[in-house]
């Protein structure tokens, strides 16, 4: 297959062409009222099919044409960091020339001090959570610290996090080991054999009389599982009385969210990668004031310090607002994030979900047909364990990183698209293995990922002879 290079389209920044493509009336109201322009209708796609109803493409296909992605290449690296759609950014540059030209008033459009509540009303009911339980901070990073540096861990509470971690979690799991004697417990969860109750048993079998945390990625970025983050969080967590901090960099943006029904204590995520904020933006959830954690910590005054705060001394402000005000933040970019989130709402955070599962679902099927039934896909099959990140190897050697490394590179360099690669332990004691991370998200179609797969396979020939 030859690369196709397209032609850069000049990429224009319109607010009324977004509205005007979705068939909502331009209404000249400051620009974070963004109508709900999908509300009342009734298309619904369960699965995905490359033979779908012509209006149900159609759809998808406009909300294509509100990323400004270079048409170059094709970016299939959402997993990494997404890209704002038009309107977003057409209204970050106007929330920017505001505070520009009048920075410690702002215009007077973003509310009260701490100029975040407006914000973060829009976005709490979105994901099944209280206003006073959301915080809008940096990304994933920012959270898992947040949580991790601030919870009163004490010499030989034990933590259990698992072997498919990310920096973002493990980093500050490791200065609370090496300053406070917490004892760190790697769980071993399954990979190529993965189901449901294999994840609730590794944690289960996992838990001791010590344990005072239990740390897991709701998406893991290696493979891209996804664990059933509610039955951790309710039939090993709760009935054990051990807190959970879910790294939910994967989920904000691609699945259907309820924090309340999946009663997890923490859950830190970004805005910049599936949900299509702008950089350094993200979501941190935090139950009920820590009510629960008081009651599974009564043994300990306090349970949490808001470290990474300006108001760490002055807890009757209340501890959204504690862990909110860090000092002078990007209220343009906080603001974009609540205009990408209602973008989400109008189209449907369940509608979306099922886009992105159905894409990657058929992204398999293709994998499979083009390098036969015995490749390597690291992703689970079952949809409620698989998510919008594919992982895979067509090597027959998967310990072989030089080879992964040059698939990705040529396949940017030669045929444009954008992927990255992961590396990972499949057991504790196995070898470290390689794949190819492909993240398919809501401005892709079945199109992109039919060219994906024929230009992986004409790589993996070229390559293998
Ligand atoms: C599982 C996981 N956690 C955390 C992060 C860090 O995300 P952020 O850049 O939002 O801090 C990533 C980034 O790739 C990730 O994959």
């Amino acid at each position: 297959m030859e690369s196709e290079i397209r032609k850069k389209k000049p990429i224009t920044l319109d607010r009324r062409r977004f509205l005007r493509l979705v068939g909502a009336a331009a209404t000249g109201g400051t620009a974070a009222a963004i109508t709900p322009v999908w509300a009342g209708k009734e298309e619904k796609m369960d699965t995905f099919s490359p033979s779908a109803r012509e209006s149900e493409r159609g759809f998808w296909r406009r909300i294509g044409h509100e990323f400004v992605l270079d048409p170059r290449t094709t970016y299939m690296n959402v997993g990494t960091t997404g890209s704002m759609p038009r309107h977003v950014i057409a209204n970050f540059n106007r929330y920017n020339k505001l505070v520009a030209r009048d920075p410690s008033e702002m215009g007077g459009e973003w509310g009260s001090w701490p100029y975040m509540s407006e914000l973060v009303a829009r976005i709490a009911p979105q994901m099944g959570a209280d206003t006073h339980e959301i915080v809008l901070n940096r990304n994933t990073t920012d959270g898992m610290c947040t949580v991790l540096e601030g919870l009163n861990l004490q010499p030989g509470d034990e933590v259990l996090y698992t072997h498919h971690e990310h920096v973002a979690g493990t980093s500050p799991l490791h200065v609370l080991q090496q300053r406070f004697g917490v004892t760190l417990t790697k769980v071993e969860i399954p990979v190529l054999d993965a189901t449901e109750q294999g994840y609730v048993d590794a944690f289960a079998d996992a838990v001791s009389p010590a344990t005072r945390l239990i740390v897991f990625s709701h998406i893991t970025y290696k493979t891209g599982a996804r664990l059933p983050a509610n039955r951790i969080c309710q039939e090993v967590a709760v009935p054990n009385g051990i807190p959970t901090l879910i790294d939910g960099a994967h989920t904000i943006g691609m699945i259907d969210l309820d924090f309340h029904e999946m009663d997890c204590d923490f859950y830190a995520g970004s805005g910049h990668k599936w949900q299509c904020g702008p950089g350094a933006t993200g979501i941190l959830y935090v139950r009920d004031n820590l009510n629960r954690l008081r009651d599974y910590w009564s043994d300990r005054q306090e349970v949490f310090w808001p470290i990474n705060s300006s108001l760490a001394e002055y807890g009757f402000f209340g501890l959204q607002l504690q862990l909110q005000y860090v000092g002078n933040d990007n209220y343009p970019a906080k603001r974009a994030l609540a205009d990408a989130c209602d973008m989400w709402d109008s189209i449907g955070r369940e509608r979306i979900e099922n886009y992105v599962l159905s894409l990657s679902a058929y992204c398999k099927l293709r994998i499979r047909q083009a390098f036969g039934d015995s490749v390597v896909i690291y992703s689970p099959d079952a949809p409620e364990l698989s998510s919008g990140l594919t992982a895979f190897n067509p090597f027959d050697d998967c310990t072989d990183g030089a080879a992964m490394s040059e698939f990705r590179d040529r396949l940017r360099e030669e045929y444009g698209f954008i992927v990255r690669t992961t590396d990972f332990h499949v057991t504790l004691d196995g070898p470290e293995e390689h794949a190819l991370r492909i993240s398919t998200h809501l401005f892709h179609d079945a199109r992109d990922v039919e060219a994906l797969v024929a230009a992986m396979y004409n790589l993996f020939v070229d390559m293998t002879g």
